[in-house]
């Protein structure tokens, strides 16, 4: 479905992304694991036309992103690692917002508002400003304003930073839920138990390299997924 080939990205003299090729199937959850400036956010916006690729290329569905921006955008759903909301807007009016950038039409937006909101069960603070949500609200807006396209696979940088343990269950859940509706999910995460419970299949970036790339329980087998990342990552 999604497929990196050769892919680097320099800025300046760092290599964030040092010639990295490998496939994402449909329906799957990819997880790309590593520590922080491994070269996981510049992926993420490599995939998603924020920024060029310095070399390589990336295809979707056989054919290379560029050139093909609008179909591109139209299929993917994006959960950037930092909230990016209108902070003097409701909940209801961020999600219209993007509604609007994607061309809903008005009787659908409202569908499809509503029906998002109760599905994260965020009816509630639908008029509240998004500043006074708690973290975790944030992050299930976060994930439903990026599905108000019904995209067919959803990107999480980072989905979990920064929040409690039940918190992050919760996201966890929720993750799952969305896996089971049938949309390919692709998350990175320096988190290894994220990794774990997550992913069927993780991809271990260290310093913009591809070190590894199996199922979780290939990478889990005979030893724990920590062990074999601590020693991918050195
Ligand atoms: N816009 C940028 N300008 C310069 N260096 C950058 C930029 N974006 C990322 N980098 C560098 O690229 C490397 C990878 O960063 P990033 O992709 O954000 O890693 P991760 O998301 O895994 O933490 C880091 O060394 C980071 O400092
Ligand atoms: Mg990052």
């Amino acid at each position: 479905m999604i497929e990196f080939r050769d892919v680097e990205r320099t800025f300046g003299t760092t290599r964030a992304v040092d010639g990295v090729s490998f496939v994402i199937n449909r329906g799957e959850v990819f997880g790309l694991l590593g520590k922080n400036g491994a070269g996981k956010t510049t992926s993420i916006k490599m995939l998603t036309l924020q920024l060029q690729p310095t070399s390589g290329e990336i295809f979707f569905d056989g054919l290379p992103i560029r050139g093909n921006e609008l179909r591109v955008k139209s299929l993917l759903g994006l959960v950037p690692q930092h909230l990016n909301f209108d902070r003097d807007l409701t909940v209801e009016e961020n999600l219209e917002l993007h509604a609007r950038l994607h061309h809903l039409p008005p009787n659908e937006r409202r569908e499809r508002i509503d029906e998002l909101l109760k599905f994260v069960e965020l009816e509630r603070v639908r008029a509240a400003n998004v500043a006074e949500l708690s973290g975790g609200m944030k992050r299930r807006l976060l994930i439903i304003r990026a599905l108000i396209h019904r995209p067919q696979i959803l990107l999480l940088d980072e989905p979990t930073v920064a929040l409690d343990p039940q918190v992050r269950r919760k996201i966890w859940e929720l993750i799952g839920e969305l896996k089971r509706r049938g949309i390919t999910i692709v998350l990175t995460t320096h988190y290894i138990e994220e990794a774990q419970f997550l992913c069927d299949r993780v991809a271990i970036l260290n310093r913009g390299r591809l070190v590894a790339l199996d199922t979780t329980a290939n990478l889990c087998a005979g030893h724990s997924l920590e062990e074999t990342f601590l020693a991918l990552t050195k």
